[in-house]
């Protein structure tokens, strides 16, 4: 399959390199298209992988991964251009982490709206899917390095999306445990998972944890 990942960052490559192992095609995009740590992953992850502008990544990609910051992601997304987001599943795995004031960050949007909902909102035609954004980027793809029962989080308006990404994140990443939240409004309380977040993180000194929802 034909995959875009917008962002060239930990995320974008991690999510990246192992789609291209998947045996995936894999475009890579970026404000530039010459961006160097893009085309250093794509030189280390062999044929699969390549590198564009934004736009060239989302044209590419059958599937799209938003692999940018909360707070720049409309800005990348429309830089994507909206003709080559509508009738895609756009897995939005973003934070609206501020750290503009330092640790621990602050979140930009939060109690009646979230990141999942403003990319929603700006391109109505694209099926958004918010996942993975509360685990740490190599968990994603490899939920077995913590042992154990652990929950992953879908948000979406598109049943047929939420399916479509419930079944990459099982069969191609190895996820046991995915909660269907309901529509996209739901991202908000995942996305507000990221304050207890970064607080475990500093408190275990590793990102390599997860929560698990125990119900009776
Ligand atoms: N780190 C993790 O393990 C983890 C886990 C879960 C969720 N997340 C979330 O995943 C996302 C990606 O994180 P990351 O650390 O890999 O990357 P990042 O540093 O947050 O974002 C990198 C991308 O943002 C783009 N960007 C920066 N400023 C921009 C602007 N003004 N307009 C458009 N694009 C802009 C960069 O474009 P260029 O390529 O042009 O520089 C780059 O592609 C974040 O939202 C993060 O909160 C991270």
């Amino acid at each position: 399959m034909n995959i875009g990942i917008l962002g060239t960052g930990m995320v974008g490559q991690t999510l990246g390199t192992k789609l291209a192992e998947l045996g995936h095609s894999v475009k890579m995009g970026s404000r530039s298209a010459s961006n160097e740590k893009a085309q250093t992953w794509a030189k280390a992850t062999g044929s699969n992988a390549s590198v564009g502008t934004f736009a060239d990544a989302a044209k590419h990609g059958e599937i799209l991964f938003n692999c940018t910051g909360g707070m720049v992601s409309l800005e990348a997304l429309k830089a994507a251009g909206e003709e080559n987001l509508d009738g895609k599943t756009l897995i939005d795995v973003s934070n609206a982490l501020d750290f503009s004031k330092g640790f621990p960050p602050t979140l930009s949007v939060c109690n009646d709206d979230s990141i999942g909902e403003q990319i929603q909102r700006a391109f109505p035609k694209a099926k958004v899917v918010k996942t993975l954004n509360t685990v740490n980027c190599q968990l994603m793809v490899n939920p077995s390095i913590v042992p154990g029962e652990h929950d992953l989080f879908v948000s979406g308006n598109d049943a047929d999306a939420k399916a479509q990404v419930t079944t990459i994140l099982k069969d191609w990443f190895g996820w046991k445990n995915v909660i269907d939240m309901g529509d996209i409004t739901t991202a908000r309380g995942t996305e507000q998972l990221l304050p207890i977040w970064v607080r475990l993180m500093s408190l275990f000194k590793s990102p390599q944890f997860n929560f698990h929802i125990a119900k009776a």
